[in-house]
């Protein structure tokens, strides 16, 4: 197969629900391999699944974000351009900054016990729906709302106002996507950034009247004192793309782990109690199932990546999801071992760019896990679980459950 045909049978229906195989196949081929130019990635010159080398991209500096042409005329890109994620040094550098000293330890282990009461509620309310063997949406009762609502403590959100943030987050999603390029699809999201952005405002507004604990609180309180480097439109845009960042991973995270974790009984009955199981189950469900599948970096001169040449400014697609199944890092790639000593996936990505929100991720993960198979020993998967159909952000959209009492 060539590399055409295989991008074609990876942006499939079929693909899309399993795109493993055909990361497989580009593995077959190289760690990198050439794009022949086509209208559809007219401006990405080849595809990287070689863990060496995606990670070797990411880590170098001089590989850059970029930006998309005409951005300055929609709201969305305007939105993505003044923020940390989307942006190249040295304004990356500041805003990170600013961000990065709000995520302290200190307040990360006050993050613990909120995580764990959030947990418990979500698990007296899945045995209240399973109650008499009544089938349960495990994303809808628990993979959804356990990050949403930690999240939204952590960063001071309005409980109320999240179903209809939560829409606003999925138009912006959708056109992220590979495919996602769409007027329609730029109308919502524009429409999602105006929306979000009036919300933002008020928000800061009302935190600078009635000031909490949150972050929101605690940036709008250093950027007043003129103690940190950020314009409000900076903060607003940084707190959009911060929260959606935040979101549908960690969702993806508990769904798309969850049918990982059940096919593993023996490792599902050592989850209570042991911590560092429960680490090593996070760590090895993001590899084998990582939510986010691919990162892209524009080459800063011509070059040679492995033995492909890049044109300066051509992106590169680094599959991230392809580069954590790499046999010659992982050996038995697609084998589940929570266990497995080896190098760190690149699920939340590595360099410059690495989440922010990795250590809260792997909190949440740590702390639910063992909490979940404590109290519903005899889980099951009732249905077929379905994808959300994104390759970008790919993840188990419904998955329906027994709780077994
Ligand atoms: C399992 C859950 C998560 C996954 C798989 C994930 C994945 C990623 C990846 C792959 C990147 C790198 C993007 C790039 O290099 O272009 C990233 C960046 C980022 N993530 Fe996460 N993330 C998760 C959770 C979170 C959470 C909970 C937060 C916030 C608390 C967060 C905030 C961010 C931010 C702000 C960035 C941009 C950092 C920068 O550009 O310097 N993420 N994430």
């Amino acid at each position: 197969m060539d590399v055409n045909e295989i991008l074609s049978g990876l942006y499939s229906e079929q693909g899309r629900q399993n795109p493993y195989p055909w990361y497989a196949a580009l593995h077959a081929l190289g760690p990198v391999s050439a794009i022949p130019p086509r209208p559809e990635h007219r401006t990405v010159g080849a595809v990287a699944v070689g863990y060496d080398l995606v990670d070797a991209v990411l880590r170098d500096p001089e590989w850059r974000k970029g930006s998309p042409p005409g951005w300055q005329e929609q709201e969305i890109l305007r939105t993505f351009m003044s923020s940390m994620m989307f942006t190249d040094p040295p304004e990356h550098t500041r805003m990170r900054a600013v961000f990065a000293k709000t995520f302290t330890p200190r307040r990360l282990g006050a993050l613990e016990p909120v995580i764990a009461r959030v947990v418990d509620t979500m698990l007296e309310r899945m045995a209240e729906s399973g109650a008499g063997g009544a089938e349960v949406d495990f994303v809808a009762d628990f993979a959804y709302p356990v990050p949403a609502l930690v999240m939204a403590e952590f960063i001071g959100l309005p409980e109320a106002d999240l179903a209809w943030y939560r829409q606003r987050v999925d138009w912006i999603d959708e056109y992220m996507d590979v495919a996602g390029k769409t007027p329609e699809r730029l109308a919502l999201a524009n429409r999602a950034a105006e929306e979000l952005r009036v919300f933002y405002r008020d928000l800061i507004a009302h935190r600078r009247r009635r000031p909490g604990e949150d972050l929101i609180s605690g940036l709008v309180e250093a950027l007043d004192s003129g103690e940190v480097d950020l314009t409000e439109d900076e903060l607003i845009s940084n707190l959009i793309v911060l929260f959606n960042a935040s979101f549908v991973t960690t969702v993806y995270m508990f769904s798309n782990g969850l049918p990982l974790l059940l096919a593993h009984p023996d490792t599902v009955a050592a989850l209570p109690g042991d911590e560092t199981l429960a680490r090593g189950c996070v760590d090895e469900v993001l590899r084998m199932q990582s939510p986010v599948h691919f990162l892209a970096r524009a080459a800063p001169r011509d070059t040679d990546l492995g033995d492909v040449p890049v044109r300066q400014g051509e992106n590169v697609l680094l599959i991230i999801a392809g580069a954590n199944r790499d046999p010659v890092r992982f050996p038995e790639p697609d084998r589940f071992d929570p266990r497995r000593d080896g190098p760190p996936s690149l699920a939340f990505g590595v360099g410059l760019h690495f989440c922010l929100g990795a250590a809260v991720s792997r909190l949440e993960g740590t702390v639910a896990l063992p909490r979940l198979f404590a109290r519903f020993p005899d889980l099951t998967v009732t249905r077929r679980p379905t994808y959300s159909g994104s390759l970008f952000l790919r993840g188990i959209d419904k998955l329906f459950v027994s709780t077994g009492g």
